[in-house]
């Protein structure tokens, strides 16, 4: 086994260091500097290119600076860019519009990031169910997942259970009953234990917690459990949304339309922090004036840049080219790990996909391979311990599949 990599360059390690020196330790990034994207491709600093496999955790599904988003904002950031709520402006209800009839509902409340909207939808669900279903003040409970990720806000990590994220964090907010994901016995078991269930709040595929995908309809099952006990049905798409998974809506697959739809991520393409959170009337009616809002949530350049990236994702039928080509990603990936058994297991859908490595959660394997698929370039990286999410723009061709399929095995192969 080798693991030498690619030294980085002064440039790089200069960049580096300020970030170390100068920001918070949040993040652990893969050593690369990257200055420029367009497409599928990044580059650093030094010039080199890159096939970019994580698309910024799925909100670069359009391609890296796709001309006719960064068009849309260009546009309006010179035209007018903040209004606040406070007055109305020419873009924000086009936008609206736009976007309930884009994916079926009545309403939307923008906002600006994931976790922003988690936060929103939590908030509009125990509103609903005091104000509508009749949950007596402050019992209203909500069902959430285990291995869940929906954001890193004091609530959210609340109902969390990666450790890293909740430590000395507490104390957590109530009100949330965890159940094993896919598991759709657990949730009817606590549908029926108490009447104060408000909603049930579910990643379609859990992505950061290494690609889990539910076995085939337990999102139906899950919904029309939902439906007969009068608790919202709550998807969090930020990252399996917008065409990513080869549909528009991961739920789509199982035709489920969600009381709570809960987007991000790619609804900017990447190139704005946009978020959203869409439901039909008798949902939505529940919040009054003052009782949620953000000073930048659906500010002018965000309601273009959102109908632009949107637009794209039907003119360039990414869902289907995302379909497409995940099946060929994977088959690809199945066979390369006939070949090695560094990979275990290959799962996704449309193009969300992770291997897994033959190696413990706490190894530095995966990591080590990300830094040579970097080397050969190609940018991925691990997700707990020993998955490694494998995300391209869907605007990626058959071609550069197949050319990134010779780089995975190439890098796999320096390990065998
Ligand atoms: C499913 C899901 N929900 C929420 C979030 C949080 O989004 P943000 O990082 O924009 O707050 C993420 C981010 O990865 C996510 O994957």
């Amino acid at each position: 086994m080798t693991h030498t990599t690619e030294k980085l360059s002064s440039k790089s390690e200069v960049l580096i260091e300020k970030e170390n020196k100068y920001g918070a330790h949040n993040y652990h990034p893969l050593p690369v500097v990257l200055d420029r994207g367009e497409g599928v491709y990044v580059w650093d600093v030094d010039g080199k290119k890159y096939y970019d496999f994580l698309s910024a955790y799925s909100a670069v599904n359009q391609g890296h600076c796709h001309p006719k988003i960064v068009g849309a904002m260009v546009k309006q950031a010179q035209t007018l860019t903040l209004t606040s709520r406070a007055f109305y402006n020419d873009q924000l209800g086009v936008y609206e519009e736009y976007v309930t009839k884009y994916f079926g509902f009545d309403k939307v409340l923008p906002m600006n990031t994931g976790a922003e909207a988690v936060e929103t939808a939590l908030k509009l669900c125990r509103k609903w169910a005091y104000e509508v279903k009749g949950i007596p003040e402050d019992q209203a409970q909500i069902i959430v997942c285990e291995n869940n990720f929906h954001g890193r806000t004091t609530t959210i990590i609340s109902f969390s259970n990666d450790e890293t994220a909740r430590k000395s964090f507490g104390p957590f907010t109530a009100g949330f009953i965890k159940i094993p994901y896919d598991d759709i016995e657990a949730l009817e078991n606590v549908l029926k234990s108490t009447k104060n269930i408000a909603g049930f709040l579910v990643e379609p595929i859990q992505g950061e917690a290494g690609v889990y995908v539910p076995t085939e309809g337990y999102l139906a099952k899950a919904k029309a459990l939902c439906e007969q006990h009068n608790a919202l049905f709550i998807a969090d798409e930020v990252q399996t949304g917008i065409a990513r998974t080869g549909k528009l809506l991961a739920v789509h697959h199982e035709n489920v339309q969600p009381d709570i739809l809960i987007l991000g991520k790619a609804i900017s393409g990447g190139v704005y922090p946009i978020s959203a959170v869409l439901a039909n009337d008798t949902i939505m009616n529940v919040i009054k004036p003052g009782q949620h809002g953000s000073t930048f949530g659906g500010n002018p350049v965000a309601a273009a840049v959102a109908i632009a990236a949107l637009e794209v994702v039907r003119e360039e039928n990414l869902a289907e080219n995302a379909e497409r080509l995940g099946i060929l990603l994977r088959k690809g990936l199945n066979e390369i790990a006939e070949r090695n058994p560094l990979i275990t297991l290959v799962r996704g859908k449309g193009l969300l996909n992770a291997i897994v490595i033959n190696c413990g959660e706490d190894s530095d394997l995966a990591w080590d391979i990300c830094l040579r698929f970097r080397d050969y370039g190609l940018l991925a990286k691990p997700t707990h311990g020993n998955k490694i999410r494998l995300a391209p723009p869907l605007v990626i061709t058959e071609v550069q599949i197949q050319e990134c399929l010779t780089i995975i095995e190439k890098a796999l192969n320096d390990f065998k």
